[in-house]
């Protein structure tokens, strides 16, 4: 039995360790499980021995109670801000300076990193354990944020081997990935909150949080980039040397560091970064050029706040100042209607951008955006550029408020909003041009009209040649028309014309399923015709009647309501109807017993007569249940060609199996012949 203190021991090295792997490494070592498991385990040891608990404990990260304001931190040395370069000139003029300063025509040998786009932040380790988190203030004094810089899973609580110096300071940039910005700020719009402009200041307003639980719920890294203070311990004399100390000693250093000779290869460097920046998983505005070697680098010292050995070159902004014109309405495949906003064209991000999306109503209220205001437009990676705010101070008369469309600005329908969602649909559904493909694929698929050889491609075909408006039209289609389509061929079409024609002897369940209500499936649509048995009686029903409806509740009841509201959809259930579409009567009450009520049937194999799916709605038909796989409650099992381990089993538990002919036989007796 290991004592307390050793088991507690081993559980903060496998915890540092997992840490390490998971933040530094990007490459975890255990399950998210054991890793609770493990933490839990300490948790509870720590609290039960109190005075073991050390500041550098795992548990230590998920934060402190909150502070009422941060203290100051005296810099010992200061923490720098760097020049800028704009241009291959403004590179050629800073190698030129520090060549003509250090008397030498030899090419200098830089260390290249990308500029990161967070906050700088100190931190500071006495004999390994990190004791004081800073940010960077005015350069001479910042805030004390040792708490929240706890939280941060890639900043070493402690550090890793012996041969760090009792004295370290290490400085490096504080910032949110991307991925972790756009879901902070998904959540912020789902619940109605303030989003943040971008990752610089989401990561800025995480930090500078007096509640450090706060701080440790948000997605923050840290890279290191440069050495502070240090005592007790000579560091190499190479820049590139000492970053790979730090990484030795736990600490997240850029994957895209490099070390190049010459100016030259630093203009391909940045070149070369620029065309992956979109790719990386955080913004970045720049690369920074370091001089190397720390002699050279004292040599060279400072002019007023910035090093003489290095520079920042600048990559195109990733946010612009423009002009709001405009505020369009479009409508998606599903019939969410967005509003896009219409930019004067800027160039932000590498691209020029005319376009933006606003979400819904919601955001553009929340930006609290008018037509003609000044906007700042946002485009970094690969994510679509956004309007990250309003330039209220540029606001004048003429701007003027955005008005939401009372109806579908493609079809005239009208548009749903339904309570607690942000987004607005139009209802044409079937009728909508915008909605079009997307309604007629899912009328053709397997479980709705199931037309077979009718798939996504030779529907894009079919709408964009103008030979489907409607889906009735596809009812009226023409063998020469199709066939001409691209990759169709004769046989091909006339398989799609046969299938259309077979797809006319359907179910009601099959048809209602086809219609694209929204949130209305399979299930929805099988209980909706149990129910009211009829389409004109499902077509007449109000909303009450709609919410007696097993399963339907009103979110459902209001959508089925308002699609049969919708004239459109009307005439295209007429137009379709008149095309041929039918389905067996509903039967009246009087005969309507359902023989095969209460037995419980599987179907498996391949039927030559019908698809499973089909098979299946005829005995729902009578009124059986269809399950998914064998048990000793299965009445019987339902075997067509090339059954499988259903049969096996069906055979093992004594369950009564049907060939097909058994099965039509049985379809027979009640009256049902294909
Ligand atoms: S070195 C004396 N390296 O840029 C050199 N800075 O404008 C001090 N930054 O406040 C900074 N990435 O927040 C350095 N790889 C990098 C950097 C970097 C981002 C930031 C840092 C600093 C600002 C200087």
């Amino acid at each position: 039995m290991p004592s307390i203190q050793d088991e507690i021991q081993q559980l903060r090295e496998q915890l540092h360790t997992a840490n390490y792997q998971y933040y530094v490494c990007d490459d975890p070592s255990i399950p998210d499980a054991e890793y609770d498991r493990l933490f839990k385990r300490l948790q509870i040891l720590e609290n039960q021995h109190p005075e073991l608990l050390t500041a550098d404990s795992p548990t230590q990260r998920v934060g402190a109670p909150a502070l009422s304001a941060f203290s100051s931190v005296q810099h010992e040395m200061p923490m720098l801000s760097l020049d800028n370069a704009f241009s291959e000139q403004d590179m050629q003029d800073f190698v030129k300076r520090i060549q003509e300063r250090l008397n030498s025509s030899a090419e200098i040998e830089f260390a290249c990193e990308p500029k990161l786009d967070g906050l700088a932040v100190s931190l500071l380790y006495r004999d390994g354990i990190l004791v004081r988190g800073a940010t960077r203030g005015d350069g001479s004094s910042g805030e004390d944020i040792t708490l929240n810089v706890r939280t941060i899973g890639s900043i070493p609580l402690r550090l890793q081997g012996d041969d760090f110096p009792p004295v370290l300071e290490v400085r490096g940039e504080v910032y949110m990935p991307r991925k972790g910005f756009e879901v902070l700020n998904q959540r912020a719009r789902d619940n109605g909150e303030k989003t943040f402009v971008n990752p610089r200041n989401a990561a800025a307003g995480s930090l500078r949080q007096l509640d450090s639980a706060i701080t440790a719920k948000r997605p923050l890294e840290f890279c290191c980039y440069s050495l502070g203070i240090v005592e007790g311990r000579e560091m190499p004399g190479k820049h590139s040397d000492i970053l790979a100390c730090f990484a030795r000693w736990g600490f997240k250093t850029n994957a895209e560091s490099a070390v190049v000779q010459g100016v030259n290869a630093c203009l391909d460097y940045y070149q070369k970064l620029g065309e992956k920046r979109d790719a990386l998983a955080y913004d970045i505005d720049g690369v920074v050029f370091k001089v190397n070697d720390i002699q050279l680098q004292k040599r060279l010292g400072f002019i007023s706040r910035a090093p003489r050995w290095a520079i920042a070159h600048k990559f195109p902004a990733q946010e612009e100042m423009t002009l709001l014109e405009d505020v369009e309405f479009q409508v998606g495949r599903t019939g969410a209607i967005t509003p896009v906003a219409r930019l004067q064209p800027v160039f932000v991000g590498g691209v020029t951008v005319s376009n933006a999306t606003l979400h819904n109503m919601d955001e553009i209220k929340r930006l609290d955006l008018k037509i003609g205001d000044t906007v700042i437009i946002r485009r970094a990676g690969d994510v679509i550029p956004q309007v990250a705010r309003v330039v209220l101070e540029k606001r004048n008369l003429l701007c003027h408020d955005i008005i939401f469309p009372a109806v579908c600005p493609v079809c005239g329908s009208q548009i749903e909003k339904i309570e607690g969602e942000a987004v607005a649909r139009c209802t044409g559904g079937l009728f909508c041009g915008a909605q079009r493909k997307e309604a007629i694929k899912h009328f053709a698929s397997r479980k709705a009209m199931d037309v077979d050889g009718l798939g996504d491609k030779i529907v894009d075909q079919l709408v964009d040649a103008g030979l489907v408006d409607t889906l009735d039209d596809l009812y009226f289609l023409e063998l020469d028309k199709l066939a001409a389509l691209e990759r169709m061929g004769v046989k091909s079409a006339q398989n799609i014309l046969d299938a259309l024609e077979n797809s006319k002897n359907t179910s009601l369940e099959r048809f209602i399923y086809a219609l694209g209500i929204r949130e209305v499936g399979v299930a929805t649509a099988s209980n909706l015709v149990n129910h009211f048995a009829s389409l004109e009686a499902l077509m007449g029903a109000s909303l009450e009647q709609l919410l007696e409806v097993d399963d339907v509740g009103p979110v459902v009841a209001e959508h089925v309501a308002h699609f049969f509201a919708e004239a459109h959809n009307r005439s295209v259930i007429e137009a379709l109807l008149a095309a041929g579409i039918h389905w067996p009567a509903p039967k009246t009450p009087a005969e309507g017993e359902q023989p095969l009520a209460g037995l419980t049937y599987v179907i498996t194999g391949t039927l030559a007569s019908m698809g499973r799916d089909q098979a299946g709605d005829y005995l729902k038909g009578l009124g059986a249940k269809v399950a998914g796989s064998v048990s000793a409650k299965t009445s019987a099992l339902v075997a067509g060609e090339k059954a499988g381990s259903k049969l096996t089993k069906a055979q093992s538990l004594g369950v009564p199996v049907l060939d097909e002919g058994a099965f039509l036989a049985l379809l027979a007796e009640h009256g049902i012949t294909l």
